[in-house]
Formats: C-alpha cells, structure tokens, sequence
C-alpha cells in the first residue's frame, strides 16, 4: 500500500469530567478539528452521554471527529488525558479551598488513567490546578514532562486582552506573562512586557492617549482584574468554563502539533531563582513530548520575590495535605 498504508486513528484526547470545564473543552475542541478521537468520561455516565450526543449532533457544521462517552479503560491509546474532575469554586471561595475535596479524587481517578494510558501526557485543569499537577505527578510516577498543568495560560489571555483593550491593540500582538500560582499569589511580569516588541513603558509614553490614561496605576487595575476574573465570573454566573476550555485547547493543539510553542504552563519546578520541588507556572516550550524545556525569564528583584512568595504558599499547601 505504501504511502496509501492506512495508519489507526491518531490524535486520541480522553477528558475526565464532563461538568462545565470538560464538555466545554470537549465541544471547543471539536471546533478545532485538532482531535480523530474524543473520549468523555464521567462517574455521572448519563450526563458523560448527554454532552457527546450534544456535541456530536453538530459534527457535519465543523469537522468529523468520534465522540463517545466510556470508562477510565477507554482512555487507553490516548495522546492525551485532560482532567477536570473534581468539585468547583463557589462563590467567594478560593481555589485554594477545593484542595482536600479535590486532593482525594486524585488518588482515585489518577492510578486507573495510568493503567489505561500509560503512554499519555496528562493535562490538569481541575483547581488548584499547581497543588493537583503536583500530586498528580507524584501518584501517576509519570516523568515531569509529561504532567502539565493548565496554570496561567488563562491568566496571561486574561492579561493580554485586558491590555490589548486599554491599548486598543490586537491581544495578539501583546507579549505578558503571568506566572507563578494560578490562583491569589499569582504575579505579572511587567519587567518584559512588550506590545509588538517595545517595552510597555515605553509604548505606554508614545501613546497618543497618555495625557487622559493613569499609566502605571492603570496597570496595576488591570493585573488585579486578571487575578479576581474568575471571583467575578463565579458571581456573575456561577462558573468559569469558556476561556479556559480554549486555553485547554491552545495547550492540546501545542503538544498535537508538536509546535515548541511558549505557554505558561504549570510544572515542577527545580532551581528556578531559589525554587524547588514545587508546580507552578512558567512560560515553557511545549510540544509532542509535553515540557520541553522551562525559560529563564530575567525577572526584576521584585518579579523574584513575589514568585518565590507564590512558590511558598503553595508549599505551604502541599505540605498540608496527604496523599
Ligand atoms: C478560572 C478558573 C478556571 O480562572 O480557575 O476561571
């Protein structure tokens, strides 16, 4: 048959959870026409059924793929394993919060992927997505590479629109970073922040609109938005599931594509200004084989410390949990 040899389907994505955030991802990544094979499972078997067929119902508008709902054994062959099983915020409530809830339905659901989809790269979502990347890694005994969190990604589409907005530029064509903990100790990077290659300071001075905007004061309304974005959403409408389910997807097409694509992606850590054996998010290349390499980002003296202060609230968090 040569080149003509039929190939099995490939591009397998299995996603735990089929709540808000899982079918969410699952519907967006049908969009994409990234996957072959999307498989959807969740303890709640009828509500696993009821997302497939209302997502698969709008196959012949976008691209064919094979939705179907199963169990932890149809996970097997997977490129991927998205989880997002798990409780979600309630109003007010940090993320922080779902940890022991969240903490125990890992060391459920973990060791039965592992046995299905030994060769997978696994993708966490289900908050606090750092302490769960953690735990994750340390059950499933899977390299670091290949347990990523979903961390800032949001964080940083967050900030890059929010900028893009007050700049009224493309969000494409803003370069920031936040990283750090997806959560309450997160932290911009402003020190390299750029809108089409000139510093944001400098592109703030030769804005037209510099006279009326507030400048730095302006930057720092717009990093406390990105951090207290989700505490709204959950006010508004009882939960977050759009923007992350694309970021889930833009973390997907990374590894898929094999694209070496910088996000900022939650990993462990190791030796990273003072900072050890801790997940949490970096930009970092990812590609087919999951984390490729972490990038030392040049940080300001003050950029060091609220990172290592990130850092130690989550060891803090870590350390206060078994599993
Ligand atoms: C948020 C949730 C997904 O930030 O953590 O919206």
């Amino acid at each position: 048959m040569g080149i003509y040899e039929k190939r099995p389907l490939s591009s397998k994505v299995s996603v735990i959870g089929a709540g808000n955030v899982g079918s969410t991802f699952a519907f967006s990544l049908m969009l994409s026409g990234l996957a072959r094979e999307i498989v959807i499972i969740d303890r709640n078997e009828q509500k696993a059924n009821g997302e497939c067929m209302d997502i698969s119902h709008g196959m012949s508008l976008t691209h064919p793929v094979q939705i179907r709902s199963g169990d932890y054994e149809s996970c097997a062959g997977s490129d991927i394993v998205v989880i997002t099983a798990g409780a979600n915020q309630k109003p007010g409530q940090s993320r922080i919060a779902l940890v022991e809830a969240n903490a125990a339905i890992f060391k459920e659901i973990i060791p039965n992927i592992v046995k299905y989809a030994k060769d997978a790269i696994l993708v966490v979502v289900t908050n606090p997505v750092d302490i769960l990347t953690y735990v994750t890694l340390k059950i499933s005994g899977l390299p670091k590479s290949r347990v990523i969190g979903s961390g800032t990604v949001l964080d940083t589409s967050r900030f890059k629109y929010l900028i893009s907005r007050h700049c009224n530029v493309d969000p494409r064509n803003v370069h920031a970073y936040i990283i750090g903990e997806h959560g309450d100790s997160e932290l911009p990077v402003w020190s390299n922040a750029n809108i089409g290659g000139i510093s944001l300071d400098r592109y703030c001075i030769a804005c037209k609109n510099f006279s009326n905007c507030g400048g730095k004061m302006e930057w720092e309304n717009i990093f406390n938005e990105v951090k207290n974005a989700a505490y709204k959403i959950i006010e508004a409408k009882g939960a977050s599931y759009y923007a992350v389910g694309l970021a889930i997807v833009r973390i997907v097409e990374a590894i898929l594509r094999d694209e070496n694509s910088i996000l900022p992606v939650s990993s462990l850590i190791s030796d990273y200004y003072g900072v050890d054996d801790i997940c949490l998010s970096i930009p970092s290349i990812v590609n087919i084989n999951g984390i490729e390499q972490l990038l030392r980002l040049d940080l300001s003296q003050e950029e060091q410390s609220g990172f290592q202060q990130s850092a130690a609230s989550l060891r803090q968090v870590v350390n206060a949990i078994k599993f």
